[in-house]
């Protein structure tokens, strides 16, 4: 018993030592076929019955503690080798160099839309997109400005080349086209916005710019009121601009729209005292507005009777103006570093 023993803390501390060659070898010396361990067994015969019994267990004993001792120790180099793979492959992450560039940003246009659309999601609003080129019917006759109407010259339009579908192509002039995709492909309820570029062919100043901005709202549902047009474009307001800026609506005329109205915002600058920016009145025209004309949910195959929606389309250089304090519009398109560094 004493030698058996004797025998597992002889393997133990030669396993402790061991790389895996070693242990190997250390293995065969105690469990191979001239194993010191495989000869105790062999040799079971020459005891009694009682001395067999107990050597035989504990000889079975020895080899299934060096066994586990074996494994053990294989593990541990396993990691070492790994442990030393990684420490010499460590990538090395400090730069060699710094960027000698500054990072760019957002242009004004697309963080004003960013931050619109942001408030108007909040608001429960969903968002969808139109194409840029519409034809006449998605741009006018849907809208209930039919051909030869006057309301036409109201929006300086380019004309394509070639037609679609039998009809002629135009650059879209605003972006409430995007209200029929919308409810083409829908039915209400209907709360959503469509950002995008507009096209009016008209000549560059300082508050004019051939391509612009809008961001169209629509609304649809039974029930939809007046009201909850004005609640819905005052808590914008008061979101973007905070609470204390009053608002008006004033009566106005779209094609699409009865009733329709202007909201204007009490002066952000000024808060209403008059400035050289609301040209002395205290007020700035914000957006144009309405209650979706029945002509309109007419062109979609709305239930006229059934449904009710409110509308409104606002420009987004306008909104970008006041935010930034810029009084150019010509400054978003020429892509000056100068000025767009500043945002
Ligand atoms: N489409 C109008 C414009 O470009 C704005 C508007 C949209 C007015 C929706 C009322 C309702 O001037």
């Amino acid at each position: 018993m004493n030698d058996i023993n004797k025998i597992i803390e002889e393997a133990v501390a030669k396993i402790n030592n061991a790389d895996s060659a070693a242990l190997e070898a250390v293995k065969n010396e105690y469990m191979g076929k001239n194993g010191v361990l495989t000869q105790i067994l062999k040799s079971l015969s020459q005891y009694s019955i009682e001395e067999k019994k107990v050597i035989g267990s504990e000889a079975n004993r020895a080899k299934a503690v060096i066994e586990n001792e074996i494994e053990k120790r294989k593990d541990f180099l396993k990691k070492a080798i790994i442990d030393e793979k990684m420490s010499k492959e460590k990538i090395d992450y400090s730069p060699a160099f710094y960027f000698p560039f500054s990072k760019g940003s957002l242009h004004p246009i697309m963080r004003t839309i960013e931050e619109i659309t942001s408030i108007f999601k909040s608001l429960g609003f969903s968002v969808a997109e139109g194409p840029e080129i519409e034809t006449d019917w998605y741009n006018f006759e849907a809208l209930n400005i039919p051909a030869n109407h006057p309301a036409r010259d109201t929006q300086d339009t380019f004309y394509l080349e070639g037609m679609l579908e039998g009809m002629r192509n135009v650059m879209r002039t605003h972006t409430s086209p995007g209200q029929i995709h919308v409810m083409e492909k829908q039915q209400p309820p209907v709360k959503v916005i469509v950002p995008g570029r507009v096209y009016r062919n008209e000549a560059t100043d300082a508050s004019h710019s051939a391509i612009f901005h809008q961001i169209e709202g629509l609304s649809v549902d039974e029930n939809v009121t007046f009201a909850d047009l004005k609640s819905t474009l005052t808590s914008f307001i008061s979101k973007l601009y905070g609470p204390d800026i009053d608002s008006r609506f004033r009566p106005s005329h779209f094609q699409f729209t009865e009733p329709s109205a202007e909201m204007d915002i009490q002066c952000i600058l000024c808060k209403g005292k008059g400035c050289r920016v609301c040209k002395n009145s205290g007020w700035l025209e914000m957006l144009g507005c309405g209650m979706v004309h029945p002509n309109v949910f007419k062109s979609v195959k709305y239930d006229t009777e059934k449904y009710t929606g409110f509308a409104f389309g606002l420009g987004v250089e306008r909104f970008a103006m006041l935010k930034y304090g810029i009084d150019d519009i010509r400054l978003f398109y020429e892509n000056d570093l100068r000025f767009l560094k500043q945002f």
